[in-house]
């Protein structure tokens, strides 16, 4: 054997164990953490002994299930926060639902806020912004409005969020993972729900455990506003020592209306500006997913994949590599060629694995099984992101246009490293009106 095929011969074995580690890997940190959900103390402490949470709710129009996901906020167990309800529109149909909510728990302090002041182009910002300058706390729980919380999430919050990581470091944002349920029994609703609780939420929890950088979703973000007042979104580290010293510039909520992903760029100047840490605490962003057909689920894809291309090429290129069938493609031949395996029966092998691991996934992350009335859909839905994925990965690569709530956006890309996660929405007109991009 020549020193070629050495060389081959161990990246092949290398490969081969890589695959396995990385199996037992995701299967260990998703029990650990999502199994068992204590209760804070903080629940049930007096209201002056913990620190107050403003809760921002950006709303727009009439989600699925936006009653309850509005109520799961007036219900959490937490002795001293506010909520404030943020529409852009005076005749949002979003307003009678709140309302309904504001006569139901009258003891709750919460407020509606209408307007919106355009700091940029995300409308999620432009929206946010009048509850961000009326919070009456200094940290805030940015929460989607398809997203449910269980009623103990901001208690566990608060306390991951005075935890200071094992390296010592204060945390600057609590998030949560993802976990998405379907109402409805369409293609794209089905291939959604299967791909956030089994591949999105083993490759979130995987990076966020091993957390060499920030990595992000803004369904449900606590930071506190005195640490997002010192940084503009530039990402460069503040070079004076001094606790307080902010970036020059914009600083605060409106340095990121420019970006259309506010969230996963607020969280990664949080990191690197201010060199502070992320936490996941125990509780999942629990979210509906909405009416999708199959051409609405692969261009949801595609936007994401597009927006993560222009932030962090490295790790998008990568991507294809976690991949299912990328993966059993490697392993079996190098299996084969190592100690002659069969081809097929470690495909076998390795689906009946990953069919598994992906059940637990879900299971601790549902914290109950896969129910039996959802389970051929569900498997069906798996099955079909299992084979799109590639495809849809090689698609989103040569592209830099996105569809976003009905507009059609641009992302800039002209070599400057600042400029380069600038999105600007392009002149061309609306293209769908009315479809679900959530
Ligand atoms: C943000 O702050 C950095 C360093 O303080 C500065 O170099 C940069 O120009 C600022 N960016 C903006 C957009 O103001
Ligand atoms: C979902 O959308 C389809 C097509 O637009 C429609 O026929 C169906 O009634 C919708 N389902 C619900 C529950 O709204």
């Amino acid at each position: 054997m020549n020193t070629n095929s050495n060389d081959y011969n161990v990246l092949r074995i290398s490969l081969a164990s890589l695959g396995l580690i990385w199996f037992s890997f995701l299967w260990s940190i998703c029990r650990k953490r999502y199994r068992l959900r204590p209760r804070s103390p903080l629940a049930t402490a007096s209201p002056s002994s913990v620190p107050g949470v403003s809760i921002l709710r950006p709303l727009k129009g009439l989600d699925t299930n936006l009653y309850e996901n509005l109520e799961s906020t007036f219900t959490q167990e937490y002795p001293n926060f506010e909520i404030l309800l943020c529409v852009a529109d005076e005749d949002d149909q979003a307003l009678p639902v709140v309302r309904d909510l504001l006569s139901k728990y009258p003891h709750v302090a919460a407020k509606i806020l209408v307007g919106e002041e355009v700091v940029g182009v995300n409308p999620k910002v432009n929206n946010l912004m009048g509850g961000y300058r009326s919070a009456s706390n200094d940290i805030l729980w940015i929460l989607d409005s398809n997203v449910v919380a269980d009623p103990g999430t901001l208690a566990r919050a608060v306390d991951a969020l005075q935890t200071p990581t094992k390296s010592g470091k204060r945390v600057a944002l609590v998030h949560h993972v993802p976990f998405a349920f379907s109402t409805e029994s369409r293609a794209g609703s089905r291939i959604d729900e299967a791909f956030l609780n089994t591949n999105h939420a083993k490759m979130y929890l995987a990076i966020n455990t091993v957390a060499i950088d920030s990595c992000v979703v803004g369904k449900s973000n606590i930071y506190r506003r005195s640490d997002l007042e010192r940084v503009n979104g530039s990402l460069k580290p503040i070079k004076s020592t001094d606790p307080n010293a902010k970036q020059e510039g914009l600083c605060g909520l409106p340095a990121f209306g420019k970006f259309l992903a506010e969230d996963n760029m607020i969280a990664s100047a949080l990191w690197h500006e201010l060199g502070l840490r992320h936490d996941l605490s125990c509780d999942v962003a629990r979210n509906v997913v909405g009416n999708m057909s199959l051409h609405d689920y692969i261009q949801r894809r595609v936007r994401w994949i597009r927006v993560r291309k222009h932030i962090v090429m490295a790790a998008t290129l990568a991507e294809p590599f976690t991949e299912s069938i990328v993966l059993v493609v490697i392993g079996s031949s190098s299996l084969k060629y190592l100690v002659g395996l069969p081809r097929w029966l470690c495909i076998l092998v390795h689906f009946f694995l990953l069919l598994v691991v992906d059940l637990d996934v879900y299971t601790s992350l549902a914290a109950h099984p896969l129910p039996h009335s959802i389970k051929r859909e569900f498997w069906a839905g798996w099955a079909a992101r299992e084979v799109l994925a590639l495809p849809i990965f090689l698609w989103a690569l040569f592209g830099n246009t996105v569809e976003w709530r009905g507009r059609r956006y641009q992302i800039l890309n002209n070599g400057e490293p600042e400029n380069i996660k600038h999105w600007i929405p392009s002149a061309e007109p609306v293209l769908t009106p009315g479809r679900i991009y959530t």
